[in-house]
């Protein structure tokens, strides 16, 4: 019987959590996992116990252990300890592969640590927690097919999964999914506050904004229409929404610029982050 791959994963917080709780609700998914994490959560702890999986406190507690791949998901600012603690325990006579799901860390940061190993970084969003998630995968040249179809798997597991081929784009999509959750809550926030200022309760303006965010993504999900014509499905000629989409969509273009406008400020802002 051929060997289970063995996966060690750096970090078990709010990203690390999720992408565990994803890797063990899925059958296909079979890996002999191990998590290092110093501080784990309740539902975490749960979590492990429950499926077997080794955990250690630190990284120092591993001695010349060896794993197929290392999943990174510590917070950037300990990532040059991190390495170093796994260049100085881990077996170095095998060539582990890399998953990174580090905002703002380049490829280049752990090429700098582990020259020939192949390198794949992850850019998650929180609905990763629901199975609902977008990951963006980018690799370096050492990785290979088999590789890629494993990390593929794993992302797959937490929700969709998107390549990109140019590491810049990873800004893109930080700007847009990484951060996206918080520009839908907003726009649900907004509509909330609307609904109460103009006369409903706090309590009906609340539950009647959330459903419309939730309805509308469980139309989205289901359906293959475009976005353009889910949206003139809902507007009648004459009708309310189009007395609506008149203002939101008015020809200088107000409300697409200024949404533009802040996505562009987090592209900087990653950009910023990772140099
Ligand atoms: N949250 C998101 O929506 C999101 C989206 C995309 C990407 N990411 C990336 O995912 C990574 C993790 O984010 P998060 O939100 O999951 O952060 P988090 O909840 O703080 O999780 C990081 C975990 O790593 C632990 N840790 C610290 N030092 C460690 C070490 N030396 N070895 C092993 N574990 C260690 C931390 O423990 P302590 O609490 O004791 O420090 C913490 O539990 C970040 O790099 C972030 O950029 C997050």
């Amino acid at each position: 019987m051929k060997a289970l791959q063995k996966l060690l994963i750096l970090g078990s917080g709010k990203m690390g959590g999720s992408l565990l709780k994803g890797l063990t609700s899925n059958n296909e998914l079979n890996f002999d996992i191990s998590v290092v994490e110093p501080n784990l959560i309740k539902d975490n702890y749960n979590l492990i116990s429950a499926n077997k999986i080794k955990h250690y406190q630190s990284i120092n507690d591993l001695k010349e252990t060896d794993f197929d791949t290392v999943l990174f998901a510590v917070k950037p600012q300990v990532i040059s300890e991190v390495c170093s603690g796994v260049l100085e325990n881990l077996d170095q006579k095998k060539i582990f592969s890399i998953i990174s799901i580090l905002a703002g860390t380049k490829v280049e940061t752990f090429e700098s640590y582990f020259g020939l190993s192949p390198i794949i970084r992850a850019m998650p969003n929180l609905a990763v927690s629901e199975g609902s998630g977008v990951t963006a995968l980018y690799g370096n040249n050492n990785v290979n097919k088999a590789f890629k179809e494993t990390t593929d798997k794993i992302f797959s597991g937490v929700g969709e999964v998107i390549w990109v081929d140019n590491e810049d784009m990873m800004d893109v999509v930080t700007s847009t999914s990484g951060s996206g959750p918080a520009y839908y809550f907003f726009l649900t926030e907004c509509l909330s506050l609307i609904a109460e200022d103009m006369g409903l309760s706090k309590e009906n303006a609340d539950k009647l904004s959330r459903q419309v965010a939730i309805g509308s993504s469980d139309i989205m999900k289901s359906s293959n229409d475009s976005l353009s014509s889910l949206r003139e499905k809902v507007t009648s000629k004459g009708g309310t929404t189009e007395a609506a989409l008149k203002v939101l969509m008015s020809p200088d273009k107000e409300f697409y610029n200024i949404f533009k406008k802040a996505i562009r400020e987090a592209y900087k802002r990653s950009k910023d982050l990772s140099n």
